[in-house]
């Protein structure tokens, strides 16, 4: 039998895997805004090329939920979960798709006390870089890497072999962890390296490697980063982080973060779950993160802007 699986949240991340995996099972997005078919042209690589049209509905129907990838940013995470909870079932799987963390936890506080305590919760954490210029078109701008993971004991029994193997037959690498929460806390850092600078810098991934603010800073943000990793209980020296985030940046150069994304569009930011969730963590345990705090300062305060010229000249926003 085909698989099937839900996505809610068809921004450019959302949106691709739905193009992709299509090829592969049966997708349905979810969403407030459209029904009946949604048209995604995706575009990037020759092995990118692919026009799709998906169905579309509203989260208050009452089909039963088998597998349902949550790819929305991670303020509206938990209100998402919310809007189809009545649709889900003792053996609906969840997969959480969000940077940063805090929504994770909020998810798992919520379901103790829902009418699903005891649905299976998996966490995914993905590289790939996706942007989405226009509504309808998604570009697959660097290749990643995708792990899965179990949040609570039931998914832990169940396993997410299948969701896995499917991404892989999508194109897309992708790997299980037995501990989903030690790769959560390192992409953590990475998004902490990179997107506050795409959006402080207003450029793509790969061009904060040459910015002052970035170069002035990342040394200390790294070692920030390290005393909050040692405390969360996945240590790790600080030039393996930096090292990291220079990596990911490189790898994904030609992508607007997902950060970015937010401000071309005059859309909130997930820097509270990104350095804001750090800044957090750190007064929490009496730890310094001066940067990460500056950082998610000068985020907050740049203006929402929804038309903007990147560094190439283009011209984002709606
Ligand atoms: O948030 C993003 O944009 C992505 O997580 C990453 C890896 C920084 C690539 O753009």
């Amino acid at each position: 039998m085909t698989p099937s699986i839900h996505i809610l949240g068809a921004g450019s991340i959302g949106g691709l895997f739905a193009a992709r995996l299509s090829q592969h099972c049966s997708i349905t997005l979810i969403s407030r805004h459209s029904t009946g078919n949604l048209n995604i042209r995706l575009t990037g690589n020759p092995e990118d090329q692919l026009v799709v049209s998906l169905p579309c509905e509203p989260p208050d129907s009452q089909q039963p939920l088998e597998r349902l990838l949550i790819t929305t940013k991670s303020n509206d995470t938990l209100t998402a979960l919310q809007s189809i909870s009545h649709r889900l079932t003792t053996s609906s799987q969840v997969y959480l798709f969000q940077n940063g963390l805090g929504s994770h936890f909020d998810i798992l506080d919520y379901l103790k006390s829902s009418r699903v305590p005891n649905i299976a919760l998996y966490a995914a954490s993905t590289t790939e870089g996706a942007n989405r210029p226009t509504n309808g078109e998604i570009i697959h701008a660097g290749r990643g890497q995708t792990w899965f993971g179990a949040l609570n004991a039931i998914a832990k029994n169940s396993g997410c072999g299948s969701i896995c193997d499917l991404f892989n037959q999508a194109g897309f690498r992708s790997n299980i962890s037995e501990d989903i929460w030690a790769i959560l806390w390192k992409k953590l850092a990475i998004n902490c390296g990179i997107n506050p600078y795409t959006a402080i810098c207003q450029c793509r991934n790969g061009d904060i490697l040459q910015q002052p603010l970035f170069l002035d800073t990342i040394d200390e943000l790294s070692r920030e980063l390290e005393l909050i990793l040692q405390v969360a209980g996945y240590p790790e020296d600080h030039e393996t982080i930096k090292a990291r985030i220079i990596s990911v940046a490189t790898a994904t150069a030609a992508n607007v973060s997902s950060m970015l994304q937010d401000i071309y569009r005059g859309k909130s930011t997930e820097i509270l779950a990104i350095n804001g969730f750090v800044a957090k963590f750190a007064a929490e345990h009496g730890l310094n993160a001066k940067i990460n705090e500056q950082l998610t300062q000068r985020v907050l305060s740049l203006p929402a802007s929804s038309k903007l010229i990147d560094s190439s000249g283009n011209t984002h926003g709606e």
